[in-house]
C-alpha cells in the first residue's frame, strides 16, 4: 500500500529509516502512461519509490489552466498503489511555500527561449518546487519524462550549478498509438480536437521546414506558438481549442 504523507515532518523522520536507495519521480497528478513509465523505472532502479503530487501554482502563467489542471487523487493512489509505490508526498500550497513565494529559483539562459518565451516566468516556478521537493525528499534519483524535455534540461542544469546530489534520469516520451504524446491536458481535448491532435507529432517528426510544418499546422484548425529547431531537437507547442501541448522529438 502506498503511504501518503502530507505532514514533512513525518516524511523526514520516514526517510531517516530508509535503508536503500530511493527514487523520486515528481508529478502534478492527473496519472497516465508516460507517469507510469517513470514509477515504474523508479521501482525498478531502487528499493523504495516515492511520487509527490502538487498541483504547483507558481508555474501557471494562465490562471485559467491552473484552475482547469485536471484533479484525479483517487485514481492516482491507485495507480501508485498497483506499480508499488512506497509513498506519495501530498502537501499542501503552505508547507511548500512557506515564504510564500518571495525566494525563486531563475536560469537565466536556456530558460528563455521556448516554454520560457511563450509562459513567462514558468520555468521559475518549476526550478523552484523541483528545488524544494528534490531538498525535501532527499532521493538517490528522480525521474523527468523527455516530452517536457527543456524542463527535463533545466533541471539537470539546476541540480549540477547548486551541487545538490540527486541523479537525474530523463525518461522516453510515452505516445498513444496514434502518436500523442501522453499528457494530462489530452483529456481537456474534445472528441473532435482529439482526432486532429496526433497531426502535431506526425509534422513534427517530419522532414518539412518549422515554416511548412507551421503553415500546414495553421491551416488545419492549430493555433501554432512555436516550432523551433535548438541543439538538434525539434521543439512544438501548439493550441488545440484552449487546450495547449507541447512536443519535441530529436532530428
Ligand atoms: O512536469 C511536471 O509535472 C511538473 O512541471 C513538475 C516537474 C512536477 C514540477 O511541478
Amino acid at each position: 500500500m502506498t503511504e501518503v504523507i502530507t505532514v514533512l515532518k513525518d516524511w523526514f523522520k520516514i526517510r531517516k529509516g530508509l535503508k536503500g536507495s530511493l527514487g523520486f519521480v515528481p508529478t502534478m497528478g492527473a496519472l497516465h502512461k508516460g507517469h507510469k513509465s517513470l514509477f515504474e523505472k523508479s521501482v525498478e532502479e531502487n528499493e523504495f519509490t516515492v511520487a509527490s503530487v502538487f498541483v504547483n501554482p507558481t508555474q501557471f502563467n494562465n490562471p485559467n489552466d491552473l484552475q482547469k489542471y485536471p484533479k484525479t487523487f483517487e485514481q492516482d493512489l491507485e495507480m501508485l498503489n498497483e506499480i508499488n509505490v512506497d509513498f506519495l508526498i501530498f502537501p499542501e500550497y503552505e508547507t511548500l511555500y512557506p515564504d510564500n513565494y518571495v525566494y525563486k529559483v531563475t536560469e537565466t539562459d536556456y530558460s528563455t527561449i521556448l516554454e520560457g518565451e511563450h509562459r513567462h516566468g514558468h520555468f521559475d516556478g518549476v526550478l523552484t518546487v523541483v528545488m524544494k521537493l528534490l531538498n525535501i525528499v532527499n532521493a538517490d534519483k528522480a525521474y523527468f519524462g523527455e516530452k517536457d524535455f527543456q524542463q527535463y534540461k533545466l533541471i539537470e542544469g539546476m541540480t549540477k550549478a547548486f551541487f545538490m546530489k540527486t541523479e537525474i534520469i530523463s525518461c522516453p516520451t510515452i505516445r498513444e498509438e496514434d502518436g500523442l504524446a501522453f499528457s494530462s491536458r489530452n483529456v481537456r481535448l474534445t472528441e473532435a480536437k482529439r482526432k486532429q491532435a496526433p497531426l502535431f507529432f506526425k509534422l513534427l517528426k517530419s522532414n518539412k521546414t518549422p515554416e511548412q510544418i507551421i503553415n500546414e499546422l495553421t491551416e488545419n484548425g492549430f493555433k501554432v506558438d512555436y516550432i523551433t529547431d535548438v541543439n538538434k531537437r525539434r521543439y512544438g507547442a501548439v493550441y488545440l481549442g484552449n487546450v495547449r501541448l507541447i512536443d519535441n522529438v530529436e532530428l
